[in-house]
């Protein structure tokens, strides 16, 4: 028995292996719609969603969280092709994600990302777009 991960690279035997659990999953959770199975296996992602991030209280405000944000631009954008963050900001760390180049704005498109994150309550959804050339990281 091994386990191993997949994703959409373009190998032929991946895909084939996506197809196989497209099936196991609309056969076994008849509730969720294809289409959303086959979209959540299948689809190349632009964008990332960063669901949680936090400093410990005593290391706040002394500039981890902008290295560790630019090491992940960099990491997602060189390892992962991403070109979007996207966020749902708590309201107290707004300021935060706005120093890091998010904005209040979303230019992806919806039908990019409408539906693969989770909606919240009493966040902002913000947007980063990764420079595809900046060097974020020493
Ligand atoms: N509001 C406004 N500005 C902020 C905040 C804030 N909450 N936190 C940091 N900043 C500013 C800093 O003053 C600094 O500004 P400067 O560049 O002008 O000096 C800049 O943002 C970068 O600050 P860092 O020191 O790099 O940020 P830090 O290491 O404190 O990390 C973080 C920021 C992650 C928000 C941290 O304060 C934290 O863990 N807060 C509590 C948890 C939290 O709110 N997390 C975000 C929830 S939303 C989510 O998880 C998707």
């Amino acid at each position: 028995l091994k386990f191993v991960c997949y994703s959409n690279d373009g190998v032929d035997d991946h895909m084939m292996c996506l197809i196989g659990l497209k099936n196991i999953f609309a056969r076994q959770l008849p509730n969720m719609p294809k289409e959303y199975i086959v979209r959540l296996l299948v689809d190349r992602q632009r964008f990332g969603e960063i669901a949680f991030c936090a400093i410990s209280a005593d290391e706040q405000v002394k500039g981890y969280g902008t290295r560790l944000m630019n090491h992940l631009k960099e990491h997602a954008r060189d390892v992962d092709g991403l070109t979007h963050f996207l966020t749902y900001a708590d309201n107290n760390a707004v300021g935060y994600f706005l120093k890091q180049s998010f904005t209040k704005e979303i230019y992806l498109e919806k039908d990019v990302w409408h539906g693969y994150i989770k909606d919240y309550d009493g966040v902002l959804l913000m947007e980063c777009r990764i420079d595809p050339k900046l060097k974020y990281t020493n």
